[in-house]
């Protein structure tokens, strides 16, 4: 069993905070196209992309999954809705929740060097440092966290918890 921590480990304002200085840093890169992972992604990468807002800068969605129900990483990504890609010589972003072991972000990342991009630079959210088990670091991080399993702001458990607004340490009870 679950629940929520008493408080958010990160509130919306500081969400909102440090999504105005994130911006500012991706704003100085030049992408063609934010490469979004669903799904937990989905509400950061509405917020981000509408505050680095350049008129040709496009959009495209795949899904990873590597959980299943557990707040234990399953080693294998599964990777879908590459077959449309388009992004042979783009500069590509990719944007996603969290970086735990760091599987999901290396497998996404050596999928799409198979397409051409002229370049392949990860957005996340969420670090998780420590968890690390793969040679892997994103250019651009949001925020540094601990290892704790966090739900909210699009992150689940289960399928859970993805609406609420802050992000959440799920504590087991
Ligand atoms: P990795 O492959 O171990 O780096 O895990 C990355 C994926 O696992 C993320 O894209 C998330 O979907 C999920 N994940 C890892 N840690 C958490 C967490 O604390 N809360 C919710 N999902 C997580
Ligand atoms: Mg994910």
């Amino acid at each position: 069993m679950f629940k929520l921590s008493n408080a958010p480990l990160i509130n919306a304002q500081q969400i909102d905070k440090r999504l105005e200085s994130l911006a500012q840093e991706l704003k100085a890169s030049d992408f063609d196209v934010i490469l979004s992972a669903l799904t937990g992604s989905y509400i950061f990468t509405a917020d981000i992309s509408r505050r680095i807002a350049k008129p040709n800068l496009q959009i495209a969605f795949i899904k990873a999954s590597s959980y299943g129900d557990s707040t234990e990483s399953q080693g294998k990504v599964k990777i879908s809705g590459i077959e449309n890609l388009d992004i042979k010589g783009k500069r590509i972003l990719i944007v996603d929740d969290i970086l735990d072991t760091g599987n999901t972000m290396f497998s996404i990342v050596k999928t799409l060097t198979g397409l051409g991009p002229a370049s392949i630079k990860a957005c996340v959210l969420l670090n998780k440092e420590s968890r690390r088990t793969v040679d892997y670091h994103a250019d651009f991080v949001g925020f540094e966290i601990e290892n704790k399993f966090v739900v909210g702001y699009g992150l689940d458990y289960a399928n859970d918890y993805r609406t609420l607004p802050e992000i959440w340490t799920l504590e087991e009870v």
